[in-house]
């Protein structure tokens, strides 16, 4: 399988008091850094607020991968596009009008992510393919690392790379991705692979990154 693959670590299972040196420790064999923002109302944890989210995205060696999962992502999507994130992922669940917020992320020059909880069905919202540069399918509830990887979404996994087809759009899966699960979510059609608790946990998260990489582009 020819296919592009990326690794974006999550630093919801970094230390948060020195998040600089630890998105340092594995920035040379990333391909992004992933941000999860939680407002403790579209889930039921808290992560970052704008400001000090924006402090990190400046301070990032790495690309910024923003994952919103907040209530008002119609109103705050565009300011995290703004504050120089790569790309910026948005909950379907979340929006009011997804169209225009996957366009004033783009708008901006930053790719636009579409993310669907596990309970939500990607037929459902594949008529907004033309205004996405990344489908985020969630394979655990979003809200908390650490969590066991879903292989039910496997199915919503192949579902997403067929409607994909040839357009050039990233499929990302995000939640309990380690060495154990990543080449089942390879084989369903993911090439972009979020993963917290498996690289900051590791003793090494930098050689973790590299072992998720090799274990992708050493399958058949
Ligand atoms: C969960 C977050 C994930 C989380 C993944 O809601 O969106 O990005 O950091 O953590 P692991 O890889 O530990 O499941
Ligand atoms: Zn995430």
């Amino acid at each position: 399988m020819s296919r592009d693959i990326r690794i974006t670590p999550s630093i919801l299972s970094a230390d948060f008091s020195h998040l600089k040196e630890e998105i340092s420790r594995i920035a040379s064999v990333s391909d992004l850094v992933h941000l999860d923002i939680m407002d403790n109302i579209f889930v039921p944890n808290f992560t970052f607020d704008f400001n000090s989210a924006s402090k990190i995205i400046k301070e990032s060696s790495l690309p910024v991968d923003a994952h919103l999962m907040v209530a008002e992502a119609d109103l705050i999507a565009p300011a995290y596009a703004e504050a120089g994130c790569a790309s910026v992922t948005i909950h379907a669940e979340a929006l009011q009008d997804i169209s225009s917020t996957l366009r004033a992320i783009r708008k901006v020059g930053v790719r636009s992510g579409l993310a669907l909880k596990p309970s939500s069905k990607i037929e459902d919202y594949s008529e907004f393919i033309d205004d996405v540069d990344m489908f985020l399918i969630m394979t655990v509830e979003p809200g908390f690392g650490g969590q066991k990887f879903m292989t039910d979404m496997m199915d919503k996994v192949s579902k997403t790379r067929a409607i994909i087809g040839s357009r050039p759009i990233w499929l990302q899966v995000d939640g309990g991705i380690s060495a154990e699960t990543i080449e089942v979510a390879l084989d369903a059609g993911a090439d972009t692979f979020v993963a917290g608790s498996a690289v900051f946990t590791a003793p090494d998260p930098a050689e973790m990154v590299i072992r998720l990489r090799e274990l992708c582009l050493s399958r058949p």
